[in-house]
């Protein structure tokens, strides 16, 4: 229960902090850097409208109805939240606009080319069923879209030096993918220990993909890792167990946190093998898993309800108003009415509000490694 006397302390505290902040940095420290385009690769957590174009199945894929998109767009654009991406952050950041995504072919690409697809795995959908894990989503996996980067590079560009010259003050994201490898194989029922013998392939294919976009030219590159999966309301639901001891502080899933990390972890020293092999380009690991937990610890000074923290805004009821067979996006199922209180948007996805505030942290983390004056 929040009385008038909190809201007016959290009030107090914001602007302490809006102050502390602004002051304490130039306005937009990221345009330092002067990118002058961002290529995206990933999942559902970047992608800015290539599932809702490349499905036929159209109105039946995820977050192509509202709510989704409420907030900022009014409509949904395929975006799965209710407003704006962090690469949507990230771009606002670097002054550049927002990116289009690479099937909506009449777009402007002049600052960039988002790749991302919802529902994209690392692993190929082929690769993933040996394994019995089905890909329901997409075939757009992370080497099918390296493989739209290339062409369209080929298009773009008149030849490699023209490429290497363009492609120069680019920043490429490869990711986050991956995370849906894990998330496919845990709800289709495989154990944490069976889903560690595919870290390896995993962080093997996202190897792979930074050094094909370094041949293609790229100089500055951001590889971000994975979130603490177990603080998520779908986990948190399809994995509730009276065992308390499966629980951490936050009241997340210890197990899915601890495998999360131990994927992050190896996912950094295939990062540090790359850094050895080219010393000319600039790989920086984005620590999505440490934005997320420093979100949950400042939740209240950062203006989020305490006591949701665990819960999706859209859904249809349980402890974590989440239910699979009703999800947002589906006919009756309500968004809650104060989005920006709210850490999680649907159960998978982040609200616009913790979209915006992770990627806050995390260009603050990142900014001092992309190395932007040297
Ligand atoms: C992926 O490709 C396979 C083989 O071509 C096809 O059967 C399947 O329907 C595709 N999946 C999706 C989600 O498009
Ligand atoms: C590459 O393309 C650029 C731009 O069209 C052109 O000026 C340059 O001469 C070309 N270089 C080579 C090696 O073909
Ligand atoms: C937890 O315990 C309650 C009461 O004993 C039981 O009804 C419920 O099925 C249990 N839930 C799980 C997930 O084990």
């Amino acid at each position: 229960m929040s009385t008038i006397q909190e809201d007016f302390q959290l009030v107090l505290i914001s602007t302490l902090l809006f102050l502390v902040f602004s002051s304490s940095c130039d306005a937009q420290p990221f345009r330092r850097c002067k990118f002058d385009s961002i290529y995206q690769l990933g999942d559902s957590i970047s992608d800015t409208g290539n599932l809702i174009i490349e499905s036929s199945l159209g109105a039946a894929t995820p977050c192509s109805r509202l709510p989704y998109g409420e907030t900022f767009f009014n409509e949904p654009t395929g975006r799965c939240s209710n407003g704006l991406l962090m690469i949507d952050h990230v771009a606002l950041e670097a002054g550049l606009p927002f990116l289009n995504p690479y099937l909506k072919k009449d777009s402007d690409f002049s600052h960039g080319v988002n790749f991302a697809v919802t529902g994209a795995t690392a692993l190929s959908t082929s690769f993933l069923a040996a394994k019995g894990v089905i890909s329901p989503v997409t075939n757009s996996s992370l080497n099918v879209q390296l493989d739209r980067m290339s062409s369209f590079f080929s298009s773009a560009f008149h030849n490699d030096t023209d490429r290497a010259q363009e492609l120069k003050d680019a920043l490429f994201l490869v990711g986050e993918i991956g995370g849906n490898d894990f998330n496919f194989a845990f709800f289709q029922g495989k154990t944490i220990e069976e889903e560690k013998s595919i870290v390896p392939d995993v962080v093997q294919i996202i190897s792979d993909a930074v050094r094909r976009v370094i041949q293609y030219g790229a100089r500055r590159v951001v590889v971000p890792g994975n979130f603490p999966i177990g603080c998520l309301p779908i986990y948190l639901t399809v994995f509730k167990t009276n065992n308390t001891a499966a629980y951490d502080e936050f009241n997340c899933l210890k197990g899915f946190n601890d495998f999360a990390e131990y994927y992050n972890e190896r996912l950094q020293q295939a990062i540090e093998e790359l850094r050895n092999e080219n010393p000319d380009t600039v790989i920086v690991y984005a620590d999505y898993y440490n934005a997320f937990q420093w979100l949950f610890r400042n939740a209240l000074f950062l203006g989020l309800d305490p006591a949701s923290l665990l819960k999706a805004c859209c859904g249809a009821g349980g402890e974590y108003n989440y239910d699979r067979a009703r999800t947002c996006g589906a006919p009756g199922v309500q968004a809650c009415p104060d989005p920006d209180r709210l850490v999680h948007w649907d159960g998978i996805h982040l609200t616009q509000k913790a979209s915006m505030l992770i990627a806050k942290w995390l260009i603050q983390d990142i900014l001092p490694k992309l190395q932007c004056n040297a």
